[in-house]
């Protein structure tokens, strides 16, 4: 089997192809053949040396993949050779034509699955969807999503213009079109020093019912547009501003009553089959459409170059 390992943490240059043994599953496992191995932002921080969950290298990134079964385990019921199966892989592994799953752990799919868009709805689609119904957002609302063309954040925009949301994005400008296309009624530019002054036109008195935040800037300008009840949920840390909180922002957290919190995938894992259920029905009715943009494994620095480099939208996967 081939995989990619990341040799020590650093840029897209330790991600390395390498060669060995497909291995037999042991007890309760299934080794599951890659047909899709989803990139994701945790790819780029785990490369980097920023993931709590991967504190040592040399490891194989890849934290999702779609693929088929090629061999069962003892001691495994419900699953043989030929099934479509998806995993999310928390030690990663992804970045492999082969991977070693717990059968307990392991996702049933119905056949015919484009595996792409499989794995566009596990990490992204479910945190996306989880983030939406954490924030219990509904018609009416007005929303604020951070990085709205890029995998979470594109399918964020689609899911909660279902609900009825006012939907605005925050993106490059390159990336416009894109985001209107999915569904958006606003989009801003982060460098466009006038994009506050743009949503709170677009919002009114109502002010933002919530913001989806996977920048982390504690002293971002989306915090006065917050209204009443206002919602700030942040899932992602990506700024390197390391301001803390402005002193005024506290005050009218108070007065208005506005919400700070975080949100991790992993307080969600008993809402996984019904989410996902939900998205892959989504999927086949048209309310979401993924774009999928397909690079050969060997390709994995290159892919990382362009994903922290800002360069892609949708979902980005790496087929072996
Ligand atoms: N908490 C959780 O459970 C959870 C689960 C999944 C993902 N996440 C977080 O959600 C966010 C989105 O993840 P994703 O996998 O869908 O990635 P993504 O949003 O597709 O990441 C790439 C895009 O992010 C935008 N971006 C904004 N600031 C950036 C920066 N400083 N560096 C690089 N890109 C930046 C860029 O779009 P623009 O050019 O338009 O800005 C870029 O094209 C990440 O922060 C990730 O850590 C959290």
């Amino acid at each position: 089997m081939k995989y990619i390992q990341v040799t020590k943490f650093g840029g897209p240059e330790v991600l390395t192809l390498l060669e060995t043994q497909t291995p037999t599953p042991g007890d309760g496992m299934l080794l599951v053949e890659v047909k899709a191995a989803g990139v994701n932002y945790a790819d780029i921080m785990a490369r980097s040396g920023f993931y709590p969950q991967i504190p040592v290298a040399p490891f194989s990134p890849g934290f999702e993949i779609a693929g088929v079964v090629k061999s069962v385990g003892n001691g495994v019921d419900g699953f043989k050779e030929g099934d479509s199966v998806a995993a999310i892989t928390m030690g990663g592994g992804g970045y492999a034509t082969h991977i070693l799953i717990p059968a307990a752990a392991t996702i049933p799919l119905p056949p015919g699955l484009d595996p792409g868009v499989v794995a566009a709805v596990l990490v992204q689609g479910l945190t996306a969807y989880m983030l939406l119904e954490e924030a219990k957002v509904k018609a009416g609302d007005a929303v604020l999503i951070s990085a709205a063309a890029g995998g979470l954040g594109s399918i964020a925009v689609q899911l909660a213009k279902a609900k009825g949301a006012k939907v605005i994005g925050l993106a490059s400008k390159s990336k416009f079109n894109t985001v209107k296309q999915l569904g958006a009624d606003l989009v801003v530019d982060y460098d466009d020093a006038q994009w506050p002054t743009s949503v709170r036109e677009a919002v009114g008195s109502q002010g933002l019912q919530v913001y989806l935040d996977s920048i982390g800037d504690l002293s971002t300008e989306a915090f006065p547009l917050l209204g009443k009840l206002g919602q700030w949920i942040v899932f992602g840390a990506r700024s390197a501003s390391g301001k803390a909180l402005p002193h005024e922002s506290l005050a009218a957290m108070i007065e208005e009553n506005i919400t700070l919190r975080g949100y991790n995938l992993g307080a969600s894992l008993q809402h996984i089959p019904r989410a996902l259920g939900d998205l892959f029905k989504f999927v086949a009715d048209g309310t979401l459409k993924i774009e999928i943009t397909k690079y050969p494994l060997e390709d994995a620095a290159k892919v990382h170059t362009l994903f922290e480099g800002r360069k892609t939208t949708g979902k980005v996967v790496l087929v072996p």
